[in-house]
C-alpha cells in the first residue's frame, strides 16, 4: 500500500518521535504544574522546550504564547469562539476547511470570500468584505484540497491596517512550507502537530499574539493559582486547562526538531518534486482534470466523468489516498468540483519517486480502462 494522504496525517515519523513518545510515557508522566515535586517540574519542562522549538519554526518571539491543543481543530474553534463571543462579524474564505466554517456557522454572522477557479484569493475581496463591526479575518494557509496557497502575508498587512486580528489556519504548511508569524502579520496561528510536524495523533497548538484579545473557551485546573476560582490569565495557563498531553508534545518537539535541522525549504523542495512530478504527468494524459495549483505537495484531479468516489474504490487497494469533498465543501464550489468531490494525493517526507511513479500507472490503467 502506497501512502499518500499525508495530508490527512503524516502516517510515517522520524524514529526520534517514537523513541521521545515510549521514554516520556515511561520515564516522564508527572502531572504538569501539578505538585512541587521533580517529576511534575520535568513535565513541565517538555512543554516549555516544545515551546521554544515551535517558536524557532514559526519565528514567534514569545514562546510562552503558543498553547497545545489535541489538534487544529480545537485550536481554531479556541481562536474564533475565544475572540468573537458578541455576535461580531467574521471574514472567511471559500477555501477553508470545516473546522473554520462549522464554529463561524455556529456563531451565524459572517461573509465568506469566494476563490477563484483555482482557490485563489483575491486581498481585494478581503477588502470589500470588512465591515464596521468585523471581529476577526480567518483565513487558511494553504488549501487541503488542492495546495493553492493563499497570499496570507497580503491579507494580514490589511488586517494589522483594519485592526482586525487575523487567524491563520497553517494545519496543512507547518513543517513544510515556511511559515513566519512576522511576514505573514498574523495575529494566531492554528496548526496541526501530527500532519508536516511530524508529531503524534492528538497534537497540535494556537499561537496568539495578544493573549488579552481572547477569552479561553475551557476553564479549570492548571496547576498554577489554585486558590483563585478565576482562571489566570498569563500564558500559557490561561489556555493550558486540565491535564496535558505531555508525552505527546514532547514527541511533537522532536519532530520539530527533526525539521529545524533538515530545513523547512529542504522539505518543500523534497515533497514538492515528487508533486510536480505527479501532477505534470497527470496534465500529459487525456481525460484527466488537475485543480488548484498544488502550492504545496498536494494535487487534487478526477478521472473524466468518474465521480472521485468511483476512482477511489479502484484504487483503495493499492494506494492511501483520499476522495469526496475533505471537509471542504466551499472549496469544491470554488473548484467546481461540487458534484464530484476530487481525489486527493498528498506527498510527505517518506514518499519516494517510485510512490509517484506507481499512483501514475494507476491513474493511466483507470483512464485507459475508462475510455476503452
Ligand atoms: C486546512 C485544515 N484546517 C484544519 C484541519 C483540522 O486539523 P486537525 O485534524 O488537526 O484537527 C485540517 C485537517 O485536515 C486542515 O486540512
Amino acid at each position: 500500500m502506497v501512502y499518500l494522504d499525508n495530508a490527512a496525517t503524516s502516517l510515517k515519523k522520524p524514529w526520534q518521535v517514537y523513541a521521545s513518545l515510549m521514554s516520556n510515557t515511561i520515564f516522564a508522566s508527572g502531572n504538569a504544574g501539578r505538585g512541587g515535586h521533580k517529576k511534575s517540574f520535568e513535565t513541565v519542562k517538555k512543554i516549555v522546550d516544545t515551546q521554544d522549538l515551535i517558536a524557532k519554526l514559526f519565528n514567534i518571539d514569545r514562546p510562552q504564547n503558543i498553547v497545545f491543543t489535541q489538534n487544529a481543530t480545537y485550536a481554531l474553534n479556541t481562536a474564533i469562539l475565544g475572540t468573537v463571543r458578541d455576535g461580531g462579524h467574521i471574514i472567511v474564505t471559500e477555501m477553508e476547511h470545516n473546522s473554520v466554517l462549522r464554529p463561524v456557522s455556529l456563531l451565524g454572522n459572517y461573509t465568506v470570500v469566494k476563490a477563484d477557479k483555482k482557490g485563489r484569493i483575491e486581498t481585494e475581496n478581503i477588502i470589500k468584505a470588512i465591515r464596521n463591526d468585523t471581529k476577526l479575518i480567518v483565513c487558511t494557509h494553504a488549501s487541503n484540497v488542492c495546495g493553492t496557497v493563499q497570499p496570507v502575508s497580503e491579507i494580514g498587512a490589511v488586517a494589522k491596517k483594519f485592526n482586525i486580528p487575523f487567524l491563520v489556519d497553517a494545519a496543512q504548511t507547518a513543517g513544510c512550507y515556511e511559515v513566519d508569524a512576522e511576514k505573514i502579520n498574523a495575529d494566531m496561528i492554528a496548526f496541526s502537530g501530527h500532519k508536516g510536524l511530524l508529531g503524534p495523533l492528538g497534537t497540535g497548538g494556537l499561537y496568539i499574539k495578544n493573549p488579552n484579545r481572547i477569552m479561553p473557551i475551557v476553564t479549570g485546573g492548571t496547576g498554577s493559582e489554585s486558590e483563585s476560582i478565576i482562571q489566570p490569565d498569563f500564558m500559557p495557563d490561561k489556555f493550558h486547562s486540565g491535564t496535558m498531553n505531555t508525552p505527546a508534545i514532547a514527541a511533537l518537539g522532536e519532530g520539530v526538531k527533526y525539521i529545524l535541522k533538515k530545513g523547512v525549504d529542504t522539505i518543500n523542495e523534497q515533497e514538492k518534486e515528487l508533486a510536480i512530478f505527479f501532477r505534470n504527468s497527470l496534465l500529459n494524459m487525456d481525460n484527466i482534470n488537475v485543480y488548484g495549483y498544488s502550492d504545496i505537495a498536494t494535487v487534487a484531479f478526477n478521472i473524466n466523468r468518474m465521480s472521485s468516489e468511483e476512482v477511489f474504490e479502484k484504487l483503495k487497494n493499492k494506494v492511501a489516498a483520499r476522495a469526496g469533498y475533505h471537509c471542504a465543501p466551499l472549496a469544491h464550489r470554488a473548484l467546481g468540483t461540487e458534484k464530484t468531490g476530487a481525489v486527493r494525493v498528498s506527498f510527505g517526507l517518506y514518499n519516494t519517486r517510485r510512490d509517484a511513479k506507481k499512483m501514475i500507472d494507476y491513474v493511466y490503467s483507470i483512464s485507459k480502462n475508462m475510455q476503452g
